[in-house]
This record gives structure tokens, C-alpha cells and sequence, in this order.
């Protein structure tokens, strides 16, 4: 009779979940308990093996992520809160990243199935060209899509509400009195960049001041948000406040207004998107949308979770509230 993990539990007096984080090194268990549980599966010859479970359960206890640029400070922050909620339910996350490419995504997309990972979540690195690798993993496995989706696919999402996120920074800058407000953003090849483009243009045009500022769309990252800066510093006069589409580009416009001896917030206000972990450290600190990492996460297991035990469950589509964080890039104390 094969030894499984219910007996090594019982023998070290502990639950199956614990023993299966001992043994596969997942959230840390207290040293006393951990040794319990090895003491026990030596004694009983255990030998903790994901390919026999799999074969056993037809499940391997993890569950894939494609993101479309691991380079990009957000994305990180969001995987590290996704591991720690799967690893609290004694689930392993293996991580692949695009390259931006969704050639490159439904490669990976096809690497995981072929890891036979319980489920799959996906953020699009394309709300088109995506729909390839999103189709063929939801034809063989659970599928949910993070933060970003893929158009006119009817399937289980969550993430912020982009344009509500772009709305605060928008009524914020107002608050202070912005009239000639740009906007710097990424082209709209994804749903964030195409929904926070949509709460501008909303807030905007509700505010009267429609055609106030300058758009200026490219991709999130520091070197567009250089570029961006240039344009804004080559226009007649430069606007009252500048609304970034994430981060990063904050970051890249803020260097470039600093060397071409811009004063923020005197001579204009900032926003970002994101809330990065070097959001605060700018020059000035940055105003910007803060993403709740571990919320988005939670109803991302919640909702994979749901679908892995009924495939048949209505779609679900959740949209996360962001809040502003206010510091010195519009004027806030530290
Ligand atoms: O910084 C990259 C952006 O793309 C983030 O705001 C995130 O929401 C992703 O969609």
C-alpha cells in the first residue's frame, strides 16, 4: 500500500495541508512542526513526488502566470501577492513572462499545459492578438485573465477599475486647480491602457475641459515618459498638470522636467499609476493611483479556485477600486 502525505500527517499529528507546505516548500511553517513532518515521511519511506500526485489526482498542486513584462516594477509586486495567497492553500505558482510578445505568450502558455499546472492566469499582453493564447489554455484548463483582458472574450477577469483610477488623478489635479491637463500614456494595444485613455477623456470632457492638454501615447515605460516630456517641453507653454498612465513613465517624465530645470509641482503637477515601490522615493515623491495588490490577488485565487472545482460556473468580471496616494508631485506634505 503506497504511503501517501495523509499518513505522514497523521504521524507527525499535523494537517494534510501543512505537511504538503513542509514538504514542498511552500509558506513557512514553524521549525518544530516542519521537522515533525520530515521526521515522520523518513520514518514511513514518503517520498513527495508532484508528478505521482498528479498522476494520482490528475492535479500537480499548482497553477501557472503569464505576465507580459517582468521587467515592469509592477508586475513583481502583483506575482509576489498571487504566490503568497497560492502558497497559503499549499498550491506552487509557476511564472513565465512574455517579453511583450503573444507569439512568446502562447509558447509559455503551452509550456505550462504541458506541466499539466491545475489553472492559468493570464494577463494579456494584447487585448487582440492575446486571444490566441487565451483560447487554446481555456480549451484545456481553468483560465482566469488578470488585470488585463482580451476584447470580446467572455470569460473570468479582475483587476482595478482603470478609468475610476484615472478619474481621482484627473479631480485631483483640478482640486489644485489644473485647467490644461496632458495625458501620458501607453498606445491602446492593451484594455489598461484603453480604459485609463477612456477615463481621461470622460473626466475630462465632464470637468469642460475637454481638449485642455496634449495626449501623448506611447508605451509604459521611463523612456516614453522622457519623450513625452520633451514634446510637452517643446509646445508654447507647458500645461498645469501632467496625468501619467503608469508609473514608470512618471518616473522618466519627472528626469526630463528636472534637467530642463521644470519645477514639480510649482511649474506643473505630476501623477503616476501603480503605486510602485519607487513611487515615493522620485524627486519629488510621486502622486499617483495605488493598485490593492493583495486584494486583486485574493479574488484572483477566489475566482480561479471557483472555476477549477465548477467549470461551469457564470462568468465572472471583477473591477478593483484604486485610491489616490497624495505626496509632493502635487504639492501634498511628505
Ligand atoms: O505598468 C504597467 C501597467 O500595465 C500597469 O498599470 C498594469 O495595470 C498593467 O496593465
Amino acid at each position: 500500500m503506497a504511503i501517501t502525505i495523509k499518513d505522514v500527517a497523521e504521524r507527525a499529528g499535523v494537517s494534510v495541508a501543512t505537511a504538503s507546505r513542509v514538504l514542498s516548500g511552500g509558506r513557512k511553517v514553524s521549525p518544530e512542526l516542519a521537522d515533525r513532518v520530515r521526521k515522520s515521511a523518513r520514518e514511513l519511506g514518503y517520498r513527495h513526488n508532484a508528478v505521482a500526485r498528479a498522476l494520482r489526482h490528475g492535479r500537480t498542486s499548482s497553477v501557472g502566470m503569464i505576465v507580459p513584462e517582468i521587467g515592469n516594477p509592477f508586475f513583481p509586486s502583483l506575482v509576489e501577492a498571487i504566490e503568497r495567497t497560492l502558497s497559503d492553500s499549499g498550491r506552487d505558482l509557476l511564472l513565465c513572462d512574455a517579453q511583450q510578445d503573444p507569439t512568446v505568450e502562447l509558447r509559455r502558455a503551452r509550456t505550462l499545459m504541458a506541466r499539466q499546472v491545475d489553472g492559468l492566469i493570464l494577463i494579456p499582453v494584447s487585448a487582440s492578438a492575446s486571444r490566441a493564447a487565451l483560447d487554446e489554455a481555456a480549451s484545456q484548463l481553468p483560465v482566469i485573465q488578470l488585470d488585463r483582458y482580451v476584447k470580446d472574450y467572455l470569460g473570468d477577469w479582475v483587476g482595478v477599475d482603470d478609468a475610476l483610477g484615472i478619474t481621482l488623478a484627473v479631480e485631483h489635479v483640478t482640486s489644485l486647480g489644473a485647467e490644461r491637463i496632458a495625458f501620458a500614456s501607453a498606445t491602446l494595444e492593451c484594455s489598461s491602457a484603453q480604459q485609463r485613455l477612456k477615463g481621461f477623456t470622460d473626466t475630462v470632457r465632464r470637468l469642460g475641459l475637454l481638449g485642455s492638454g496634449s495626449r501623448l501615447l506611447g508605451e509604459f515605460s521611463a523612456e516614453w515618459g522622457r519623450a513625452a516630456a520633451q514634446k510637452l517641453l517643446a509646445e508654447p507653454s507647458l500645461p498645469d498638470a501632467v496625468v501619467c498612465g503608469n508609473d514608470e513613465i512618471a518616473v522618466g517624465l519627472l528626469g526630463e522636467f528636472r534637467r530642463a530645470h521644470v519645477r514639480v509641482p510649482d511649474d506643473v503637477l505630476v501623477t503616476g499609476f501603480d503605486d510602485i515601490r519607487f513611487a515615493a522615493l522620485t524627486d519629488p515623491p510621486l502622486t499617483t493611483v495605488r493598485q490593492p495588490h493583495e486584494v486583486i490577488a485574493a479574488e484572483c485565487i477566489r475566482l480561479l479556485g471557483a472555476r477549477m472545482n465548477d467549470a461551469d460556473l457564470p462568468v465572472q468580471r471583477v473591477a478593483i477600486a484604486p485610491s489616490l496616494v497624495t505626496r509632493e508631485s502635487t504639492g501634498a506634505a511628505s
